[in-house]
């Protein structure tokens, strides 16, 4: 991973291949930022004259590269521009720090100055620092990436050593369940899957608890083992623990880890099964946030709970048609295997229900419809509890990811309702993903706090843009980070 530290060297001194700072619109021409001022002082004005004959405006995004002499010494600035200074917050850091990286990929040593353009000094160094890192992030697992970045050193301007800290913790979770998410599922099988998040686990303070497949049937999951069944991978439950010394909230994390999902018998069409080995992003963000507790110290515990399986097509099968019991003891009526994620999650909330936390928070990319309903940079939020939901549309904001609540229409409960069984695990296709919800509200509590996360749509980047690259992009890691370090009853 990229060294990050922060550097008590004036702009001028730092000694970085080149040097990122910010430049707001200021009328018809641009404002420079502190930092970008004193480069210009420094080399007499030949700056702001390269900047001019470069008709550079300061617009959102826009990158102006400019070789100056610093007494002899030279050095590129990397001019970014943020807009309206009035609009600056850390989201259009972040952006701008990716726009920044992304010019500056040549370079081995690259300083960033956009840690000072916030009164907020500490997140705009958070936001300087997670644009960057996440922006020059590659899998490049199993092929030799020609263009790979050269940067192997972040200095961070008049930054303090914790925010940096902290940077990091979180840049290096997302970068975990990113690769989680991109490697192939003939590599990450469910048995693959847990020997990672036992490593995580040991490396990242973390109390693991493994159940193979006869505990999970003693257990009574009858909805992991019905999705299994197909696999010749047996299916897995893990249970990660973070236990603070001085807990004064509980809170569950559980997440969807479906190592790959072919629709079972309901097999999918090629097309839509192409992307599928990314079906256990929501195990994966929950393992990934939980490594990052260490750093930020809240003093919540935080359970999490994973139900890992395959879904495969087969001689052992489930079939439409076929009914099972869930752990809590309710029937479910199989009608179509590919509706397979609200399976292992209703077992999986019911033990976290069981566990009696303050809220519980399940991550999963569950349904296209949530894809269709707000495309492919938005998550769905759904909660029996306005305060949970405001806390997570809050910490999603603070992170510069996108949730929208749906609600929960009691009325289409009818839609999953079963001749032969409590109820069916599909409705029709209209409000897909709001009777997916309902049938996960089938097993929590009533009276524990709940939001269910649909990120079937932001899982996975088709196209690479901001800081986000194609491939795996790590949603809702740093968002369930940034909900539990401020989680309070
Ligand atoms: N894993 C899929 C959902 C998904 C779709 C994730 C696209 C990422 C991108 C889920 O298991 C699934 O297959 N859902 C079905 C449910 C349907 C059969 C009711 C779907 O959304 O089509
Ligand atoms: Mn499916
Ligand atoms: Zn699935």
């Amino acid at each position: 991973m990229i060294e990050v530290r922060p550097t008590p060297a004036p702009i001028e001194r730092v000694d970085s291949d080149a040097v990122v700072v910010g430049a707001a619109v200021d009328g018809d021409g641009y404002e420079l930022g502190r930092p970008a001022t004193r480069l210009d002082e420094v080399s007499s004005g030949a700056l702001s004259r390269s900047l001019d004959a470069l008709r550079f405006k300061g617009s959102v995004d826009k990158v102006a590269q400019v070789v100056l002499d610093l007494d002899g010494r030279t050095v590129v600035a990397i001019v970014v521009g943020l807009g309206k200074r009035v609009e600056v917050d850390a989201e259009r850091i972040r952006l701008a720090s990716a726009s920044a990286a992304k010019a500056a990929t040549k370079f081995g040593a690259v300083a960033t100055a956009l840690s000072v353009e916030l009164d907020d000094v500490p997140t705009a160094t958070k936001a300087a620092i997670e644009g960057t890192l996440l922006a020059l992030y590659r899998f490049d697992h199993y092929a030799d990436d020609d263009d790979k970045p050269a940067v192997c050193v972040v200095e961070v301007i008049d930054a303090d050593a914790d925010s940096v800290r902290l940077a990091v913790a979180s840049c290096r979770a997302t970068i975990l369940a990113r690769d989680l998410v991109n490697t192939p599922a003939s590599d990450l099988k469910p048995a693959a899957f847990v020997e990672a998040m036992i490593e995580v686990a040991d490396n990242y303070g973390l109390a693991i608890d493994v159940w193979d497949e006869a505990r999970i049937v003693d257990e009574r999951l009858g909805g992991v083992i019905a999705v299994a069944a197909g696999s010749d991978s047996p299916p897995m439950f893990v249970e990660l623990s973070y236990e603070p010394e001085h807990a004064v909230a509980t809170v569950a994390l559980v997440g969807k880890g479906v190592t790959f999902d072919s629709g079972g018998l309901s097999l999918k069409p090629a097309d839509n099964m192409e992307s599928m080995k990314s079906d256990m992003a929501g195990g994966a963000a929950v393992i990934a946030a939980m490594s990052a507790l260490a750093s930020f110290e809240p003093n919540v515990a935080v359970r999490g709970f994973l139900p890992i399986v395959e879904n495969m097509p087969g001689p052992t099968a489930v079939r439409p048609g076929d009914v099972f019991t869930a752990r809590n003891g309710k029937t479910i009526e199989v009608l179509n295997t590919d509706a397979e994620g609200r399976l292992i999650l209703a077992d999986a909330l019911t033990l976290a229900s069981e566990s009696k936390p303050d809220a519980i928070v399940d991550v999963a990319t569950l349904t296209g419809a949530g894809a269709i309903a707000l495309g492919d940079k938005c998550g769905a939020l759904f909660s029996n509890d306005d305060k949970l939901a405001g806390d997570l549309l809050a910490a999603a904001d603070r992170s510069g990811e996108k949730l929208w609540r749906l609600p929960l229409i009691a009325d289409y409960r009818a839609d999953i309702d079963s001749s032969v069984a409590d109820m069916a695990n599909v409705g029709g296709r209209r409000g897909g993903a709001i009777t997916a919800a309902l049938l996960l509200a089938e097993f929590v509590d009533e009276d524990v706090p709940w939001a269910h996360i649909d990120m079937a749509g932001p899982a996975r980047a088709k196209t690479p843009s901001g800081y986000v690259a194609k491939g795996g992009t790590g949603f809702a890691v740093r968002t369930l980070i940034e909900f539990v370090v401020h989680f309070s009853v």
